[in-house]
């Protein structure tokens, strides 16, 4: 049959349109783009499994290789998908994969790269509240979930970072803006000696003087020691300084130790100081009963840094804060303008941009939102407890591992261990173990990084990713029973 001229003169016409308008596709042209691309996907997330857990031969060619000029013209999508897929992607740390048990792992959640195309697409404003009042909504929600997670009253407000450093830095900037005067100079904050970089940093780029941070030791199980740290603050106060804040770790990234909360909380109450919680990596173990009971007290902190590309097993890009009470995050936050619509007077509705550094930000929100209301909090909560139930599986096997010395069982999800085999002293305990590492790593199924406490090294095991299963913890203790073995070889 043929065509109506009416139907083909439209057709010619859509193609022009398209030739002169590049940056709006057709809809046919976003179906098989995102088709495209999500044949990629697909194959990209069932490989994980099987690729090494690190590969990091050939890096600096590879970076070199891809060095490009200005593109003046397009080029085709599967050569672009090839280039992303094939090559970019392929070197590196195998962060999404099932044998990351390095550092604090990511996750990437399928669900929330949809909603981040989503939200991406739609494209509204949630900076501020008039612009997109139901999508902020969504937002807020997501907010008051996180709060209600922690424990915290109706009058507490949140927002989301773009990840823990950033959260740890508004912390602090309410908490100066709270506690201490304009001039702030003289204002010390606390932190234990296992506290995550990023409050110093945060420290130092709210304005604070190197030597106002104060590191207070740890005990035996790497928690804040509270006698140092009354000392330290009666000791400031003297000199007088003016102490004002203190931070205690609900999760250390070394050894994921969580601090005595409810003592800190106490003291900081004694002693009119802010208590921020660094909870980035072990917040959301509050969903957990084990976790609950390992936080307690997290509910009197003043402020709580939650990193839900951690603990949510979110794609990279998601922190928050939440404050107890909200105000104090707009009292040290809110800046108005002339060409700004009015702000929101009901406390019910918020203005992001009046608690946050930020004005223009990707709507975050959605990439939360979405995953808990399509799969209910309960497989979150399923998966946290499988996470401590692995940790401890891991923990179990290293203790009846002849010439490996667990140093910190896991509280949460990280263990940290030696090798630490008779007659070796303190040097050849550090030897042994960064070649444990080593042969360990070398053999691709799993990726493990070390840290150093009180000059030891220490390897350490953090589950964290939503892939990883007991298959491969299993296959980690294999490689690491192997790895000892070499090692211990080596050493005679
Ligand atoms: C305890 C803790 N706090 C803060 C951070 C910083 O978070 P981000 O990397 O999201 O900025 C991390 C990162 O691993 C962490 O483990």
């Amino acid at each position: 049959m043929r065509e109506p001229a009416g139907s083909r003169v439209m057709e010619v016409e859509r193609t022009m349109q398209r030739e002169r308008w590049p940056l709006e596709p057709s809809g046919d042209e976003m179906r098989a783009m995102v088709d495209a691309s999500m044949d990629r996907i697909v194959a990209y997330v069932e490989a994980l499994p099987s690729a090494p857990a690190h590969r990091l031969d050939g890096a600096e060619d590879l970076a070199r290789a891809l060095r490009e000029p200005l593109p003046e013209q397009g080029a085709a999508l599967p050569e672009l998908l090839d280039l992303i897929f094939d090559r970019a992607a392929a070197t590196g740390f195998n962060t999404p994969g099932p044998g990351y048990l390095a550092y604090i792992p990511g996750g990437g959640v399928f669900h929330a790269a949809l909603a981040r195309l989503i939200a991406d697409v739609v494209n509204r404003y949630v900076g501020i509240w008039l612009a997109a009042p139901g999508l902020v909504q969504l937002e807020t929600n997501v907010l008051r979930w996180f709060a209600d997670i922690v424990g915290y009253p109706e009058a507490a407000l949140g927002i989301l970072t773009s990840g823990g450093s950033l959260a740890n830095f508004s912390a602090i900037v309410t908490a100066r803006h709270e506690r201490l005067p304009p001039d702030f100079l003289r204002g010390t904050l606390y932190v234990s000696d296992q506290t995550h970089h990023s409050v110093r940093k945060a420290a130092l780029l709210a304005g604070f003087p190197e030597e106002r941070v104060r590191m207070v030791g740890s005990d035996g199980a790497f928690r804040m020691r509270l006698d140092v740290l009354a000392e330290r603050v009666r000791e400031d106060r003297q000199a007088g300084l003016e102490p004002f804040l203190v931070v205690a770790s609900g999760g250390t990234t070394n050894t994921g130790a969580v601090d005595d909360l409810a003592a800190v909380a106490d003291f900081a109450h004694d002693e009119g100081l802010w208590l921020h919680v660094d909870a980035a990596y072990g917040g959301f173990f509050a969903l957990t009963e084990r976790g609950r009971v390992a936080l307690r007290g997290i509910d009197r902190a003043d402020s709580i840094t939650l990193d839900p590309h951690k603990g949510l097993f979110l794609p990279y890009g998601t922190g928050s804060l939440l404050v107890r009470d909200g105000a104090a995050l707009s009292r040290a936050h809110a800046v108005g303008a002339a060409y700004l619509p009015s702000m929101q007077e009901a406390p019910e509705f918020v203005d992001f941009c009046q608690l946050s550094p930020e004005l223009s930000r990707p709507f975050r929100g959605l990439g939360v939102w979405l995953p808990f209301r399509l799969l209910g909090v309960q497989a979150f909560r399923d998966a946290l407890d499988e996470k401590l139930d692995l940790a401890r599986r891991a923990a179990e096997a290293l203790h009846a591992m002849d010439g490996i010395e667990v140093v910190a069982d896991p509280q949460l999800s990280v263990v940290a261990f030696r090798v630490a085999a008779e007659g070796m002293d303190h040097d050849a305990r550090n030897a042994a173990s960064g070649r444990l590492l080593d042969a360990v790593n070398r053999r691709g199924r799993v990726f493990l990084t070390a840290t150093t406490v009180d000059g030891s090294f220490l390897v350490r095991i953090c589950v964290l990713s939503f892939r990883t299963h007991a298959d491969r913890i299993d296959a980690c203790l294999d490689d690491i029973r192997a790895g000892l073995a070499e090692t211990l070889s080596q050493a005679d």
